[in-house]
C-alpha cells in the first residue's frame, strides 16, 4: 500500500496523519511518537504536501533511520504530493527525587569514570561534551576532579571566566563556545598543592551544584577523578547521576581497576550506559597499518562481563593529545576525522541510552542494541 492507493489529496488532514502515525514507536523507548508528543508539528499544504517535525530524544540519535522508515511506511506517508520530515530535539527529563533535586534545570547528568588515572576520562569528557553541543544539545561540564582538574586547559580560551551571576546571585559558570564549565582549577593557584579531605570535597561539590547557575541544560557531563573515592560518593548522594560512561584502555591490567569502579556504580545505583575503549588501536598515517599497541578486545570483554554495551573505540591519535594540550579538541578542529567521529559516535550512543532511561526507566533498556 503506497502512493497511488491514497484516495485523494483532500482526505489528508492533520487528524488523519496523526491517527495514521499513532502506531509508530520510537525505536529507543518503545513509546508512540504521537502519545509522547514527539510528533511536534504536522503541516499539510493545499496540494497535499505533508511536512512533519519529529523531536528526537537525543542528539545524533543513532536509530533515526529506523524511525524514519517506520514513519514513511505508515499510511500517512502515502501523500502523493510527498512527505517532508524535519527533526527537532527534545531530551526527556525525569525529575529527581526531592533529596537530590539540586539541578532542576539540568535534564541529564552523565558521569565519565574509570578505575585508574590517565586512561582518557578528561579527553573523553571534553570531546563528548563538544560533540553533544555540535549536534544541537545544550551542554555543561562539571570538572569533579578536585586533585587534577584539567577541563579548563583542554578547552582553551573561555569567552567568559566564572564570576558572580549578575541577575540571580550565585556563581555564573565559565563559558567556552557555548559550553558552561565549572572546575576547581579556577580557584587554586597554578601549581599549588591542594589537600582536600572528604568533607571539604563534599562541600565544594555541593557549592558547584547549588550555587552555580548552570541554566537550562540537556546534558551535564561530569569528569570524575580516577578510582572510587569521595567525589564519586558525594556526587551520587547529591544529584541523580543518570548514567556513567566507563572509560578503559584495552589492556587487562587496567580492566581490574575498572571493574571496581563498575561495582561502585552498581552500589550507588548509577546505571552504566556503556564502555568507551580509549587508545584502542593506532593507524599509521603513512602506511595505513593498524596496530593494537595496548592489546586487543579489552573493552569488548569488559562490556560483556558487566552486561553493558561497548559504545565506541577511540584510536590512539597524536592529534587527540595535541588538541588536549593546546585547548583545541579534535571534535572542534577536525570533526570529520575518524578519531573525532569516534567521539561523535560515543556521544550519540551514550546520550541515547541516558535519554532512553529518562523516558522509560531502566526496564526497557534491553530494547537498545550494542555497537559492534
Ligand atoms: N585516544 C588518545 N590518543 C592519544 N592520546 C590520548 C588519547 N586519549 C587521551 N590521550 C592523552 O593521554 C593523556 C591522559 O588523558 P586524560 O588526561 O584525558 O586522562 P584522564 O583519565 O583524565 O587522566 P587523570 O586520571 O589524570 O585525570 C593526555 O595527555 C591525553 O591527551
Ligand atoms: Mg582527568
Amino acid at each position: 500500500m503506497r502512493g497511488a492507493d491514497m484516495t485523494s489529496t483532500a482526505d489528508i488532514t492533520e487528524d488523519t496523519i496523526r491517527s495514521a502515525l499513532r502506531p509508530v514507536l520510537d525505536p529507543a523507548t518503545g513509546q508512540g511518537i504521537v502519545a509522547t508528543g514527539q510528533l511536534a508539528e504536522v503541516a499539510v499544504s493545499e496540494a497535499g504536501h505533508v511536512r512533519l517535525r519529529i523531536d528526537l530524544i537525543s542528539p545524533g540519535f543513532p536509530l533515526r533511520a529506523e524511525l524514519e522508515a517506520a514513519v514513511r511506511d505508515a499510511p500517512a506517508a502515502l501523500s502523493p504530493a510527498g512527505l517532508e520530515l524535519q527533526w527537532g530535539l527534545r531530551v526527556p527529563h525525569k525529575p529527581a527525587r526531592q533529596d537530590k533535586n539540586r539541578l532542576p534545570t539540568v535534564k541529564t547528568i552523565i558521569a565519565v569514570a574509570a578505575g585508574k588515572g590517565g586512561v582518557g576520562k578528561s579527553t573523553v569528557s571534553v570531546n563528548v561534551a563538544l560533540a553533544l553541543h555540535a549536534m544541537g544539545a545544550k551542554v555543561g561540564i562539571l570538572d569533579a576532579d578536585i586533585y587534577g582538574p584539567s577541563i579548563p586547559k583542554m578547552l582553551g580560551t573561555p569567552e567568559r571566566q566564572p564570576g558572580t551571576d549578575a541577575e540571580g546571585g550565585g556563581i555564573a559558570p565559565a563559558l567556552y563556545r557555548g559550553i558552561a564549565v565549572m572546575s576547581v582549577d579556577y580557584f587554586v593557584e597554578p601549581g599549588a598543592a591542594v589537600i582536600w579531605r572528604g568533607p571539604m570535597i563534599h562541600k565544594l561539590l555541593t557549592q558547584f551544584l547549588e550555587d552555580v547557575r548552570w541554566g537550562e541544560l540537556d546534558y551535564l557531563v561530569v569528569d570524575l577523578p580516577p578510582g572510587t573515592g569521595d567525589a564519586q560518593l558525594s556526587l551520587a548522594q547529591l544529584i541523580p547521576l543518570n548514567g556513567s560512561i566507563i572509560v578503559t584502555t584495552p589492556q587487562e591490567v587496567a580492566l581490574i581497576d575498572v571493574r571496581k569502579a563498575v561495582n561502585m556504580f552498581g552500589k550507588l545505583e548509577v546505571p552504566v550506559l556503556g564502555v568507551a575503549e580509549n587508545m584502542s588501536f593506532y593507524r599509521c598515517p603513512a602506511c595505513g597499518h593498524h596496530d593494537e599497541i595496548f592489546g586487543a578486545g579489552g573493552g569488548k570483554r569488559l562490556a560483556e562481563e558487566i552486561g553493558a554495551p561497548l559504545l565506541a573505540q577511540i584510536p590512539i591519535e597524536p592529534a587527540i593529545a595535541f588538541g588536549g594540550e593546546a585547548g583545541t579538541p579534535v571534535v572542534e578542529t577536525n570533526p570529520q576525522s575518524p578519531h573525532a567521529q569516534a567521539f561523535f559516535t560515543l556521544a550519540a550512543q551514550a546520550a541515547m541510552r541516558a535519554s532512553q532511561r529518562s523516558a522509560t526507566g531502566p526496564r526497557r533498556s534491553s530494547l537498545l542494541r550494542t555497537v559492534d
